[in-house]
């Protein structure tokens, strides 16, 4: 079996014809980076592709340019023969402007030709920001390289980096980048090297911009035992979201043989490495009554998918939505004819990516933004200054020492030592916005003016050396008196600046050390951490906030009892009855509609805990929690205010006249489970709600889900009967058996909750049912599934619209969350994602039967998608 690395010998080569130009289109926001090109050169168009392309001096301050030598038998085209090398540095980083969160095809291309007349092709490591790449071996990729990645950008910057990593000095020959949509070439976790892009043709031609819009590059490939299919009408691709280029697509190739599979294979270059596919497939042979041509898809032995059936002069694309392995050191993607097909299995084009894991974060953003503007203001040029500060540690940034906790969380920088740097001017403002900074050393230069006030605001710092400076004026006031409280002050060697506010004596010599006292910090750390916090990022990624929301701080919470009659008109309309009293509508200041619960009167001790509730409550904040607006507080009478769910519960929706889409189930669904994530996740220490259920589980006038109750079962169990503290709370039916008879509380058993939650939505069944063979909603699902009866699990009401693979995706993942160890359930983090998925594939279903075509598509070919029946 041969291997696809011969493809790949002439993408550079100049013999680049591209069939039709097309005028030349839209660049927007495409980089071209011409590495060490002059400026005053800079920008020209190239002549075949039409793209224009820049000097990259404005995006790095390192490095040299050089000039390849020509290189027999190949011919580049102008942006690859010039180049930028790296004597200086172990890390030399281009910084490059980018759109946050958007996929972007990155290339970088890499050619030695010689250009230092040394004959020693260098090897050196590609970095993405923290992150390795790959690396780049141009003593064996003798002729250049191109690298391409498919990376979702997490900041509006982004560094490529190369790192040196024996005696050879790096080089790069050009930079490009073009976004993507970011519904496309989206791994399950990570970003999609490139390993091939080919489109099977017999021709020579190397296919790009202008005639793909993306700018991706394909090669031309054809195996010997492969028959090309060629068509001069025009193949639809209007109706595929990869943009895949027409002429790509007028070609395809079957095996000549018409009884073989069809192979394509390829060398694994890690054992590790996972793969994604990307398989490209049109009809382009005008198919008569008699003939079907349908295949199936096999990569090695675990991974099947099929039939599949071309649809006729419209492309389709098909690729793995989990990753593959493959066997051994060779992969090996089969197209199998079906014992029914009449024609021998076809195919276009195909990409092949390695999945590169990202697990380093960057730096703490606002850190990186505040230490490049001090770089700035000092106009410091350190060779180490490139990248992120603080990590790859090894890359540190000289003078920074930094916070590493762990690889997901990112480093803060904790001192800043610019001693002896020959800086001047003033103390830099930015500095206070290094906020978790300790020690900043600022000695031996030539700084002037004063002492800045706001060094007595930075609550971290514990050292700041000014000594040997030109400071003038006065140490302020607040500064002293942190000195005072343990603050280390050195400002000796400032003949201008003296250390009291009067100032009357100058004074040259100043130093103020006091060691901080650890007992009192220790106390003020364990009083920080003992505070309950909520990290607040609900609002800013779920959809469905309005901008407008208005702060919670700034509002009024607390509520006389005259207020609480005045709001709800005098209890006049109920809307419910709770497990601790009756819920009325009320409003507030005759514009926000609320629900007020009074909760009737149980103990002293019940009072206590209401108090430490609510201020608890009205931390939390989560699009998707009812969020608690206010409460009273008065003598016998206790209130909680909430937000108003205009369109009541989940339950009562079930149960009701009209049918709930399996678009909108999941996406109640998605909303609850994000609002139990927060709970668990996103507060510490982490809020277990306790009373999952379909009844708690809101919804206001969008239908955006939102989750009630939460956490007031810990104060208030149903019944009132707080004051037996150990009494097991919750609602039968969704109660954790685990937690029933061992007492012991986890977040784990809102995941069993949310587990016969997820059953009602798929099943809408009652919970407990006496007269069923299995009384409890999941001992009967379970016993349905065994008896294969999958059609009357779901609930009838659906009548079949949802996309199988999705309803199977909903109830194993149910099934999951009830099982009887909370060990063996998943966390609410991997439930959101799960769900997500579910929607995805129901989405597509949608689209599809919407754009009325049989094909579907969009499925995977990982034996992990189609659940069989257990
Ligand atoms: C480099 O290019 C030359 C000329 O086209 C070719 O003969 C050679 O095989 C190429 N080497 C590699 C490693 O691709
Ligand atoms: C391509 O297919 C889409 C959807 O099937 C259709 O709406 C569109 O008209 C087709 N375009 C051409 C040029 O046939
Ligand atoms: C096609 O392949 C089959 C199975 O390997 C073989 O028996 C047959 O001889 C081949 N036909 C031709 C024309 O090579
Ligand atoms: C299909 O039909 C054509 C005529 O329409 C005929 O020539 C051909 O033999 C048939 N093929 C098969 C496999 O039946
Ligand atoms: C093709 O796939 C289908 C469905 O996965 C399977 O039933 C069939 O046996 C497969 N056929 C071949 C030839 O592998
Ligand atoms: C295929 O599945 C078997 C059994 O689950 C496993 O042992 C083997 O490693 C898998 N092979 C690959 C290439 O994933
Ligand atoms: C193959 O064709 C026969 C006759 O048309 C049909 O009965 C059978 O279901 C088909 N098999 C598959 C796997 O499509
Ligand atoms: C420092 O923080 C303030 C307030 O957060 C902000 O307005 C300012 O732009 C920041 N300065 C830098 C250099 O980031
Ligand atoms: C990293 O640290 C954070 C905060 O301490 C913690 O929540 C998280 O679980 C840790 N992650 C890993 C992978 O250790
Ligand atoms: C410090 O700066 C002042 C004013 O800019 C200048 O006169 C003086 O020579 C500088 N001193 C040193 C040591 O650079
Ligand atoms: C401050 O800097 C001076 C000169 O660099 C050094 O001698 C001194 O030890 C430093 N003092 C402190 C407290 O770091």
């Amino acid at each position: 079996m041969k291997n696809l690395r011969r493809v790949f010998l002439s993408f550079l080569i100049l013999s680049f014809c591209i069939f039709n130009f097309l005028q030349a289109q839209d660049q927007q926001g495409f980089i071209n980076l011409d590495c060490g090109l002059q400026a005053n050169e800079s920008p020209y168009t190239e002549p075949t592709t039409k793209l224009t392309f820049t000097s990259d001096s404005d995006y790095i301050n390192t490095g040299k340019s050089g000039r390849i030598q020509n290189v027999p038998g190949l011919e580049y085209i102008k942006p690859y023969t010039g180049l930028r090398y790296f004597p200086d540095g172990v890390r030399n980083c281009y910084t490059l402007n980018v759109v946050q969160d958007t996929n972007y095809l990155i290339v970088a291309m890499f050619t030695y030709g010689n250009y230092d007349n040394l004959d020693t092709p260098p090897k050196f490591d590609l970095y993405l920001g923290p992150n390795i790449w790959t690396t780049v071996d141009l003593q064996i990729k003798v002729n250049g390289t191109r690298e391409e990645i498919i990376h979702v950008t997490r900041s509006t910057s982004l560094q490529v980096c190369l790192v040196k990593t024996g005696t050879t000095t790096p080089v790069i020959s050009a930079l490009e980048l073009r976004p993507l949509r970011n519904d496309i070439y989206i791994p399950q976790s990570g970003s999609l090297k490139t390993r091939f892009r080919v489109y099977l043709t017999d021709s020579k031609d190397i296919v790009r911009y202008p005639v793909d819009v993306h700018d991706r590059l394909w090669s031309p490939f054809f195996m010997p035992e492969w028959k090309i299919l060629r068509t001069s009408l025009s193949v639809n691709n209007s109706d595929d979201d990869y943009d895949i280029p027409e002429d790509v697509l007028v070609t395809a190739a079957t095996p000549a043989n018409v009884s073989l599979p069809m192979t394509i294979s390829w060398n694994v270059e890690k054992p590790a490495d996972l793969f994604y596919a990307y398989l490209h497939g049109a009809e382009i042979q005008p198919l008569r009554d008699n003939d079907t041509r349908e295949f199936n898809i096999t990569a090695g032995p675990n991974v099947s998918y099929g039939p599949v059936s071309p649809e006729e002069f419209q492309v389709n694309t098909l690729y793995n939505t989990s990753p593959v392995k493959c066997d051994g050191v060779v992969c090996h993607l089969q197209l199998i004819r079906t014992p029914n097909s009449t024609l021998p299995p076809l195919l276009n084009a195909i990409e092949a990516f390695v999945v590169v894991e990202f697990p380093q974060s960057e730096t703490n953003a606002d850190d990186v933004v505040a230490i490049k503007s001090i770089e700035t203001s000092y106009g410091l040029s350190r060779i180490s200054w490139q990248g992120d500060p603080c990590v790859p540690q090894q890359f540190l940034w000289d003078g920074l020492t930094c916070e590493y906790t762990n690889i997901s969380t990112p480093s803060r920088i904790l001192s800043l030592d610019l001693s002896s740097s020959e800086i001047t001017g003033i103390i830099a403002p930015d500095i206070q916005n290094l906020t978790q900074l300790r020690k900043l050393d600022l000695s031996s230069n030539n700084l002037t003016g004063g002492v800045p006030e706001f060094l007595a605001k930075m609550n971290s710092l514990l050292v700041i050396n000014l000594s040997g400076n030109n400071l003038s004026g006065s140490v302020p006031q607040a500064l002293l008196d942190k000195v005072k409280k343990g603050l280390t002050l050195n400002i000796q060697g400032n003949p201008n600046l003296c250390s009291s506010s009067s100032c009357n004596k100058k004074i040259n010599r100043t130093m103020l050390p006091v060691i901080a006292s650890l007992a009192s910090l220790g106390v003020i750390i364990s009083v920080i951490t003992l505070l309950f916090v909520c990290i607040k990022r609900g609002p800013s990624i779920v959809k469905g906030l309005s901008p407008s929301q208005p702060s919670i701080e700034t509002k009024k919470r607390r509520y006389t009892y005259t207020e609480v009659l005045a709001m709800t008109n005098n209890m006049e309309r109920v809307l419910g009855k709770g497990g601790f009293g009756m819920v009325y509508h009320g409003n507030i200041n005759g514009n926000e509609e609320v629900a007020v619960k009074l909760l009737s009167q149980s103990s002293a001790q019940g009072y206590k805990e209401f108090k430490t509730e609510v201020e608890l409550l009205l931390r939390v904040y989560h699009t998707n929690l009812v969020s608690l607006v206010g409460y009273c507080d008065e003598k016998d009478h206790l209130a909680l205010i909430y937000q108003y769910m205009a369109n009541g519960d989940l339950k009562q929706h079930l149960s009701g006249s009209s049918t709930m889409s399996w678009v909108d189930r999941l996406n109640i669904a998605i909303d609850a489970a994000l609002g139990l994530e927060y709970l668990h996740i996103g507060c510490k220490p982490l809020i277990v709600h306790r009373d999952v259920k379909s009844s708690n589980i809101l919804l206001d006038d969008q239908f955006q889900a939102k989750l009630a109750d939460f956490g007031l079962s810990r104060s208030f169990p149903v019944g009132g009967e707080s004051h037996v503290s150990t009494l097991v709370a919750g609602t039968p039916g969704y109660l954790d058996h685990e937690y029933y008879q061992t007492n012991r509380l986890s977040e784990k058993s809102d995941v069993y909750s949310f587990g016969v939650v997820l059953l009602e939505i798929i099943t809408n069944k009652p919970v407990i049912d006496q007269t069923r063979e299995k009384p409890h909603i999941a001992e009967w699902v379970k016993f349905m599934l065994t008896r294969g009866d999958i059609k009357n699990v779901m609930d009838p009401k659906l009548q079949g619209m949802y996309d199988s693979g999705s309803a199977w995706k909903a109830l194993e993942l149910a099934m999951t969350c009830v099982y009887h160890s909370s060990l063996d359930r998943p966390n609410m983090s991997h439930v959101v994602h799960e769900l997500k998925e579910c929607l995805m594939s129901e989405n597509k279903r949608t689209r599809d039967i919407n754009s009325k075509r049989s094909l579907d598509i969009n499925l995977s070919f990982g034996s992990d998608v189609n659940p069989k029946a257990r």
